[in-house]
């Protein structure tokens, strides 16, 4: 989703901006631009719509000169696609302007500005904040003075960057919602939405408050808060590599991170076990006073990571926990009944999502007990913002749709579950059972990924479909619903999930021969209720696609194809049962040849609500 860049150097200023916003691309986007000021003190700009390497090819042909400038990747959402819409917006050829995130009174602004003569050449809510910069410019407001009361009259949730033609060396942003990290040297300044953009200049950064306006030179920069006073912020270093993400050998970044599965979970339970136990340290300093406290686990999350949430409630709730699970969009909007000790998880691969991080405010307003993360990314907004976090440890996961830290945040949240189980009484020898079969997941995930081949040509049932069910029980059925999550996301297949014993209350009115139905069947204690629930598809001419323990007595038959899953036990079942479907929908996107790594109109990181 959108994304930042911007620079104050003394040598020429385009290389960072073009290389920053190359490494936000990952967060999706649909168009980019960028604007410079130039030695004669006026401002240049290139935009075009589509992938960064259109405006490089751009650059190339014209070339932008300027030590000062600011870039932007946009994820539309006020006003179409289009180049007029893309960032950065100007103002009276002087101000230029780019936004991450959303202007909600743009159209009570704009009525406003309009009244005040200024004219409009996009429709996005972005330009009436370059619009509103320069009436208090006009007003006589220096620039950091004026975009401070142009943040406090915008509602929303923003992070934004300007440059004045007439100011070359001088570069102003403020905060309020989606992150805004600043980075030095000894005489240069950068900004960016998120680190990536500026490892290739320095690994030390500061990340901006909710208000504060940065006000950036050659030399240094000047922070100060909502109320207009000097802060400084704390300098991080980042321990990320700043070597971009290289696709090897695969295709896709996606079947690339399916295939680093067996890795990732190793690395994630690295550390974390010692003989037949989980170390609580791996939550964090403050894990064990936590947990000692923890009564309910209240789970929120958006998108794949709210899949692994409603699985993690089948194993909390196991040994005894109560644990709850929502989507943010929801939560964050919702008035909740007390629960003494409810410790709130969030989970999300980015650590940035912006209905994740706003539902987590909410929940410590509202006297949350702790607040823990799983997360991928170290140097995000709900890492900093929890007490405590679980690093997955997965490595940077660069295709949109997530798969490797699908897995490794729900082998987090068993290694939660199984830690939470010795406070509530559960049998002790059920960590034990679990810690090994843990230690067996990278092999079982090896096993799993064996598969590819006969997925592949399973997949080619599915190239002419429009729509497919996805059917599971227990804790199957969120497996089922990320299954259906992943091929409507990549192949653009309407895809929905059902629990298998609800098909009779409606779906079952859907199926013919052209619905494809997947279900996964582990050979667990639900197997015989699902097997049923298949009969009454096959009864009405369904054909079925399954993934099944070879020990589950189900047999394929020319309505009935079946792929066996090598026998894993029911605890770390769930983690396994996933890779079948990602690849499923990984070679259904490949017959259907979509974007399988930036599929339309989706956004890796989802900064904006
Ligand atoms: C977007 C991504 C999904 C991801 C979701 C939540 O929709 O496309 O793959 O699951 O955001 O993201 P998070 O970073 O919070 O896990």
């Amino acid at each position: 989703m959108c994304g930042i860049v911007g620079a104050v150097r003394n040598s020429e200023a385009s290389g960072f901006l073009l290389e920053g916003l190359r490494r936000l691309e990952y967060r999706g986007y649909d168009s980019a631009g960028v604007v410079v000021i130039n030695h004669a003190g006026a401002l240049e700009r290139t935009r075009t719509i589509g992938k960064v390497g259109e405006l490089e090819q751009a650059l190339q042909r014209s070339p932008l000169t300027g030590m000062t400038g600011i870039a932007h990747t946009r994820w539309a959402t006020h006003g179409g696609v289009t180049e007029p819409n893309a960032h950065p917006h100007i103002c009276n050829d002087t101000l230029a302007l780019v936004c991450n995130g959303i202007i909600e009174n743009h159209e009570s602004l704009r009525e406003v500005q309009r009244a005040s003569g200024l004219t409009f050449t996009s429709e996005t809510d972005t330009e009436v904040v370059v619009h509103q910069v320069y009436l208090h410019l006009q007003e006589g407001l220096d620039l950091a003075d004026a975009v401070r009361a142009t943040m406090k009259e915008l509602q929303g949730s923003f992070a934004l960057a300007v440059v004045h033609a007439g100011e070359p060396g001088r570069l102003v942003v403020g905060r309020q919602g989606p992150p805004l990290l600043l980075g030095r040297t000894d005489d240069e300044t950068f900004v960016a939405s998120d680190i990536n953009a500026l490892l290739p200049v320095t690994r030390s950064y500061q990340v901006l408050e909710n208000g504060d306006v940065a006000d950036l030179h050659d030399t240094g920069c000047l922070i100060r808060n909502d109320r207009g006073e000097i802060v400084e912020r704390p300098l991080h270093t980042s321990a990320q590599s700043g070597d971009a993400v290289e696709l090897g050998d695969y295709r896709h970044f996606m079947q690339k991170e399916i295939h680093e599965q067996p890795r990732a979970v190793a690395d994630t339970l690295e550390g974390r076990l010692l003989g037949d136990r989980v170390l609580e340290d791996s939550f964090g300093a403050k894990a064990k006073e936590i947990f000692d406290a923890t009564r309910q686990v209240q789970i929120i999350a958006c998108g794949t990571s709210y899949h692994a949430g409603l699985v993690a409630q089948h194993w909390l709730e196991y040994v005894g926990v109560p644990c709850e699970v929502e989507v943010a969009s929801e939560y964050r909007y919702r008035r909740h009944a007390p629960r003494e000790g409810t410790l709130v998880v969030t989970i999300s691969q980015s650590g940035e999502t912006a209905d994740t991080l706003a539902a987590l405010e909410e929940a410590v307003r509202q006297g949350a007990m702790g607040t823990m993360v799983i997360c991928n990314v170290p140097e995000s907004s709900l890492v900093r913002e929890s007490d405590l976090a679980f690093m997955t440890h997965c490595g940077p996961e660069v295709g949109v749709a997530s798969t490797k830290t699908f897995v490794s945040a729900m082998t987090g949240l068993l290694l939660l579950a199984l830690v939470l189980s010795r406070r509530h009484g559960f049998d002790a020898g059920f960590e034990t059972h679990v810690v090994r079969q843990l230690r067996t997941l990278p092999g079982a995930l090896e096993s799993a990924l064996a598969m590819e081949d006969a997925i592949a040509e399973m997949a080619q049932a599915f190239g002419d479909k429009a729509h497919a069910l996805f059917l599971g029980r227990g804790a199957h059925f969120p497996i089922a619903m990320e299954g259906a999550l992943k091929l409507k996301e990549i192949s653009y297949i309407h895809a929905e999930a059902y629990p298998a014993g609800e098909l009779k209350h409606g779906p079952l009115a859907l199926v013919d021969e052209k619905i494809p139905v997947v279900a996964v069947a582990p050979n667990d204690l639900l197997i015989e209720k699902l097997k049923s629930n298949l009969e009454e598809v096959r009864a009405r001419g369904g054909r079925l696609y399954l993934f099944a323990d070879p020990a589950s007595g189900l047999v394929e038959s020319e309505d009935v194809r079946i792929l066996h899953v090598a026998p894993v036990d029911s605890a770390i079942a769930p983690i396994i049962y996933s890779v079948p479907l990602q690849l499923l929908s990984y070679h259904v996107a490949l017959i259907k040849g979509t974007d399988v790594d930036k599929p339309r109109n989706l956004a890796k990181s989802v900064t904006v609500e």
